[in-house]
């Protein structure tokens, strides 16, 4: 999908006629903190990379990511982004039968779509917390030959059990499992939930994006990983030097520093639980504002009384920009989505929502 993501500050500054740093962009699902402080010295020190070509494969950069997870960089491929990977996937593995478990983020749709495949979709709802079923998911995912899963799932924010996808995997063996674990970092002990190093499933592949963590979505850097039979017919549409010598530089330098990665990631945690119980708390002063009860430092919302675009014009107007998540397939015109910053910013946005929910 070329439109239709968060983080179109630039369309919102051309609007208000400001500049578009002046822009708050909440509707992008970013760490709050940024990226790790020895990032933007690893670009100043090594601007020359862009002089000369990279790693055909990216293979160092895949090293780093399999040495980090104790996985073999065979079962590996680094990719520009997971996006690339999300639009070869039905191509490379030849899907004619695809399954999305929905509400959930709409590049998998629109990737099926390019290759004139109409996905079907399991639908959680509201009332369940948007949580799955697994049965319900089971009896489809029968006659699926590729399923896509987000866990935890983009907008909603829900934290599958590995379990349900584990039983997934063992009752359809012949059915490839797509888990994007893109936002897994940013929860709590995600390291016992991962599926990366789930072992022997012939049937599983891990999306990992480097964008959202580690803040850093220009680069266009992310991974797949599992079983080593899809990951071959994968591997046979990668393109030379698909990911650019400043982005293999920097994560390389990440996971060549792997001390560093861990209490980054739990100071992230940390600071996104402060900011959550607060705004959560902050909130309840609101009527017409019920989150739904997720993982992870963005948050869906439904409006009891109003519908999402007047209410993300209204925010837009004090030069916040929160996601209008009318289009996703399965959530309506209820529902926004809003991703936390540092305290002053919180404030801002509990403010300018509260004045849009009482208009
Ligand atoms: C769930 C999910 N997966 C993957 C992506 C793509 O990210 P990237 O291509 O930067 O890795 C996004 C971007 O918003 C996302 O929300």
């Amino acid at each position: 999908m070329i439109i239709g993501h968060g983080g179109n500050k630039t369309a919102l500054a051309k609007q208000l006629g400001c500049h578009v740093d002046e822009i708050i962009d909440m509707s992008a699902n970013l760490n709050p903190l940024g990226p790790p402080e020895r990032i933007k010295t690893v670009i100043q020190n090594n601007i020359s990379a862009i002089g000369h070509l990279p790693e055909p494969d990216a293979w160092s950069m895949v090293q780093g990511f399999s040495r980090y997870h104790d996985i073999d960089p065979e079962t590996v491929i680094a990719g520009n982004g997971t996006t690339w990977f999300i639009y070869t996937l039905p191509l490379a593995l030849q899907a004619q039968n695809v399954l999305i478990l929905g509400p959930t983020y709409s590049d998998y749709a629109d990737a099926c779509r390019m290759h004139h495949i109409e996905p079907k979709f399991w639908i959680a709802d509201f009332e369940n917390g948007f949580v799955p079923d697994l049965e319900a998911v089971s009896k489809m995912a029968a006659h699926a030959d590729l399923v896509f899963i987000c866990n935890p799932n983009n907008p909603t924010g829900v934290l599958l059990d590995p379990a349900f996808v584990t039983t997934l995997l063992q009752r359809h063996p012949r059915v490839c499992f797509v888990v994007d674990e893109s936002y897994l970092p940013f929860v709590d002990h995600s390291e016992d939930v991962s599926l990366i190093q789930a072992g022997p499933f012939p049937n599983l592949l891990v999306l990992s994006s480097m964008s959202k963590i580690f803040a850093i979505p220009g680069l266009r850097t992310g991974f797949l990983s599992g079983a080593p039979d899809w990951i071959e017919k994968v591997r046979d549409f990668s393109q030379p030097w698909h990911v650019n010598a400043l982005a293999q530089v920097v994560i390389q330098d990440i996971f060549d520093h792997p001390e560093q990665i861990a209490p980054f990631y739990e100071t992230t945690r940390a600071f996104i639980a402060r900011e959550k119980q607060w705004f959560l708390q902050k909130q309840e002063n609101f009527s017409g504002l019920v989150p739904v009860p997720g993982h992870t430092g963005f948050i869906l919302a439904r409006l009891e009384n109003h519908t999402a675009l007047p209410v993300c014009e209204r925010v837009g107007q004090d030069r916040i920009l929160i996601r209008d998540c009318g289009n996703f397939h399965g959530l309506n015109q209820r529902f926004v989505r809003f991703s936390l910053k540092d305290r002053a910013t919180n404030m801002k946005l509990a403010d300018s929502l509260a004045k849009a929910l009482t208009q």
